[in-house]
């Protein structure tokens, strides 16, 4: 038996214990997934919810912690898929909503707070024009038509193993099997779902990310039909890959030289690794920008826009719309968090916690000789059981699934709620204090040396 065999069985001793501990602690969750599974398939309203058996089922979140159907309290380092960075009904943003409520929830005509908070948006992420929409699948789908409509082109490309939301042009290699994600210097477009139509597979496609040959051969083939790129500046949903430097500006130009647009896909990093998002911290600003989860102050809100020359699109005719398009709850919340939670204040406190939640983790993952990594990137973060950092999907493939199965009830038992998927990172907030990160160090080391034991 080599180390890491000796290592892997006692990461899944570790997993079935913890699970059955996690179990035992959870029965008011079971208990409502089997009454969900009669109305919501899974049991869940949205599959990523889903839980392996079943998922926890919250009741209340109130500053940096959240509580479950069975009354166990949290240090929640889910943050709702990465949006709550300034925490659990944040006062500033309990009485925005409240106050915007009385005055009436909706409208579909357009208000003061919803031109402020497009002038807000907009100065934060250098944009000369935005539209509001739901949500981020929202906002990634209209930026994408909107460069079709601009250059006149169909066909998008993505990075491989990217997740843009759930429209059909991006459900296309976002987490492809080994056996079928083809060879690295052309990455198979291969569908995430069931009942997405096979000939759309043609019009999008898939590139390594921080690769730019790849995408320079494919530009050259295929240059004339390409209306954009869509991409993660720093890719997620796989733990975290940063860009490595000249890769951004990289891709700009190489976009540029063939006409194409440059998209970023900020839903996660907006608002939550940087005032203005990723554009802001590696310093490249692409042609259109989405944006949602952290922008809008834990409401279904989101936008996407960039330059006024391609958005004027829509003014000649590209479809955009919505019913509940700058929803004036939606606005209210947003408007308090960008404005008076999220300030250049907050970022230092946030960047001073996730580096202690970090090197925390590090230290511990050091002194046990674990093969993994840390990233930290202010309110986001993540651990990764792999020795290095990533630089692309396929460098993922490698993670150790055994370490990240063994952490997720270990974690989760000792009072910190996670996100249940080793693809997932940790969101901290504005209402985390040292002591809340300091918990997740000690049960993470406890983990660490648990495993190393
Ligand atoms: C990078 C990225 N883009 C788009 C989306 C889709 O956002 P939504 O779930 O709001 O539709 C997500 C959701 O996790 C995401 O992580």
């Amino acid at each position: 038996m080599t180390d890491i065999d000796r290592l892997n069985a006692r990461a899944r001793e570790i997993a079935a214990r913890e699970m059955a501990a996690l179990l035992n602690r959870t029965t008011a969750s079971k208990a409502l997934y089997e009454r969900a599974l009669k109305t919501l398939p899974l049991g869940v309203g949205s599959s990523f919810q889903m839980g392996d058996p079943y998922p926890i089922y919250l009741t209340h979140g109130k500053g940096a912690n959240v509580w479950d159907v069975d009354g166990n309290e949290y240090v929640d380092t889910h943050g709702g898929f990465g949006c709550m960075v300034y925490g659990h009904a944040h006062p500033k943003i309990v009485e925005a909503i409240t106050r915007a409520a009385g005055r009436g929830t909706h409208f579909a005509a357009p208000t003061p707070e919803a031109v402020e908070l497009a002038e807000v948006i907009c100065d934060r992420y250098e944009l000369e024009q935005i539209r509001f929409c739901n949500s981020g699948t929202e906002a990634t789908m209209h930026a994408i038509r909107i460069a079709r409509a601009h250059t006149g082109r169909d066909h998008v490309v993505k990075a491989e193993g990217s997740y843009h939301g759930h429209h059909d042009t991006v459900m296309f290699s976002v987490v492809p099997n080994a056996d079928v994600m083809g060879g690295r210097d052309q990455p198979a477009s291969t569908p995430m779902s069931l009942g997405t139509p096979k000939w759309l597979a043609d019009y999008t496609h898939a590139v390594p990310f921080n690769d730019l040959t790849v995408l320079s051969n494919l530009l050259d083939e295929r240059g004339g039909e390409i209306a954009c790129m869509i991409i993660e500046p720093v890719m997620m949903n796989i733990g975290i890959a940063q860009p490595q430097p000249g890769y951004l500006q990289g891709l700009k130009d190489l976009l540029h030289k063939h006409g194409a647009v440059l998209i970023y896909d900020e839903v996660k990093t907006g608002t939550a690794i940087a005032r203005g998002g990723a554009g802001d911290r590696y310093g490249v600003r692409p042609d259109l920008t989405c944006l949602a989860k952290a922008t809008f102050g834990g409401t279904p809100g989101a936008a996407f826009g960039g330059r006024a020359d391609i958005m004027s699109s829509i003014e000649r005719g590209a479809a955009q719309q919505g019913t509940f398009n700058g929803n004036p709850l939606v606005a209210a919340a947003s408007l308090a968090a960008l404005t008076e939670v999220m300030t250049p204040d907050a970022y230092d406190y946030l960047a001073a916690l996730g580096t202690r939640l970090a090197a925390g983790c590090t230290r511990a993952i050091e002194r046990a000789g674990l093969p993994a990594h840390t990233v930290d990137l202010g309110a986001k973060g993540c651990v990764s059981y792999r020795p290095t950092p990533l630089t692309n999907y396929r460098d993922f493939l490698d993670t150790n699934l055994d370490l990240y199965a063994a952490s997720y009830p270990w974690m989760v038992n000792r009072g910190i709620f996670m996100t249940p998927g080793d693809e997932e990172q940790w969101t901290i907030s504005v209402q985390h204090t040292e002591t809340d990160i300091d918990q997740y160090i000690e049960a993470f080391s406890g983990l660490c040396d648990a495993l190393s034991a």
